[in-house]
């Protein structure tokens, strides 16, 4: 039987389609969304895949970590992935359940949100991306993964977020197939 995976995506979902191109017939991958109108829902349609959504808005911060929660232990996956998730995961969640992250610079820094942009702002030459453990602060469990972008003068913040999404998608199936031993 295949092992299986959770991804959580909030929304463009570039990530979940590339592991579920990647990784399908190899493990068994459903979608979970807190965004009903997250564009990885329509992905995940076209490939197929299993959707599971549970609508922030229409819960309480505490009520949705609760569904959250509740749901994931019926599920019972293997890992769970973060690929774009952008809600924090309440410490019951995280204490609980084995999962990764994927963010677009080099950890620790540029936490947070638009990490490319600020990397980019800064003018740091040097950046890229790492895939991590999740732990109960945001953006600094263990660090499975790294890989660096050079920044040049040439650079365009455009031709920089295009580098480190194309890394992102070269990184993220090689350490899920490490990880899950496929
Ligand atoms: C990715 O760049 C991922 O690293 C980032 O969101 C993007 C999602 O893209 N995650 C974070 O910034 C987490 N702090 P996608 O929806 O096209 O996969």
């Amino acid at each position: 039987m295949l092992k299986k995976i959770l991804i959580m995506a909030s929304g463009n979902g570039s990530n979940f389609e590339n592991i579920v191109k990647k990784l399908e017939n190899q493990v068994d991958i459903e979608l979970f969304t807190e965004n009903k109108s997250a564009y990885v829902i329509q992905r995940a349609e076209k490939l197929k895949v299993k959707t599971h959504i549970i609508d922030f808005k229409s819960f309480s911060r505490d009520e949705y970590d609760d569904e959250l929660y509740n749901f994931l232990k019926k599920q019972t996956p293997e890992l769970i992935v973060l690929a774009g998730y952008m809600k924090i995961l309440s410490p019951k969640i995280v204490d609980n359940f084995k999962i990764i992250n994927i963010h677009p610079s080099l950890l620790p820094a540029f936490p947070g949100i638009n990490s490319i942009k600020k990397a980019y702002d800064y003018g740091v030459k040097i950046t890229g991306v790492t895939v991590h453990w999740v732990d109960r602060v945001v953006d600094t469990g263990k660090i499975i993964e790294q890989k660096s972008v050079k920044i040049e003068n040439s650079t365009t913040f455009q031709k920089l977020e295009k580098k480190i999404h194309e890394i992102e998608h070269e990184i993220y199936p090689c350490v899920l197939k490490k990880l899950l031993g496929l």
